[in-house]
């Protein structure tokens, strides 16, 4: 019976190619797993809390941004960097939890990038109509690392393009538990989030949580 009644909830881990360098790694995280980051993003926000970051150009982000790790990554009027510090807690940004450590390493190996030691990690939360626009992640200094990013929540549709923006892009829904590694070749493609759709996931509640894992410094 119980069987019955869970059937269908767990999928089953696959690998999908994105482009050279990039691959989607589909039900990389099992559902312990997930929970025990949730567990880890709660400590984290504990001491520093998410907030709307503003664009350089003065626009509030409608994704709410928090980071763990040595370095964590901001933007407001004067662009976008990495610092160690947390602007609105005065203090470092917290450790990076082990189990986030663990699972990165793990999926850059799998994607092919071994040794990937993270040293930032970005935690966004979207909720619904919350959209993060093409973009590339170039603030980073080796562009020979990967990077990790981890869905879990709401399921959500990400735009993968080529290293020109105007290169259109691929469309590919996100859920709870998928892993997407990019790097080599695909390091600089522009990315990016459609407006989460409503609903309601049994782990987050109306959101989505993503994990990006970076070589910062
Ligand atoms: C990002 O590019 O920083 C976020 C991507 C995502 O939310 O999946
Ligand atoms: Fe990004």
């Amino acid at each position: 019976m119980t069987g019955d009644l869970f059937a269908g909830l767990a999928r089953e881990p696959s690998v999908e190619p994105i482009v050279d360098g990039a691959l989607l790694l589909r039900a990389f995280v099992d559902e312990q797993e997930q929970t025990r980051l949730l567990q880890g993003i709660a400590l984290v926000l504990d001491a520093s809390p998410q907030r709307h970051m503003q664009t350089p150009g003065g626009f509030r982000m409608s994704v709410a941004m928090s980071n763990c790790g040595q370095l964590g990554w901001v933007t407001d009027r004067r662009g976008y960097r990495y610092q160690p510090m947390d602007p609105l807690s005065g203090q470092h940004w917290p450790p990076m939890p082990e189990a986030f450590l663990a699972l990165a390493t793990r999926a850059a190996d799998a994607a092919g990038f071994a040794n990937f030691v993270p040293d930032a990690c970005l935690v966004n939360r979207y909720e619904p109509g919350a959209r993060m626009s093409l973009h590339q992640d170039r603030n980073e200094t080796d562009m020979t690392q990967p990077i990790v990013s981890v869905s879990l929540g709401l399921p959500a549709t990400f735009l993968f393009g080529g290293l020109a923006r105007s290169d259109k892009p691929r469309r590919m829904r996100l859920e709870s538990g998928d892993v997407v590694v990019w790097g080599g070749p695909a390091r600089l493609a522009f990315h990016g989030i459609d407006p989460l759709a409503e609903g309601e996931h049994a782990l987050t509640g109306a959101c989505r949580y993503n994990l990006t894992f970076r070589r910062a410094g």
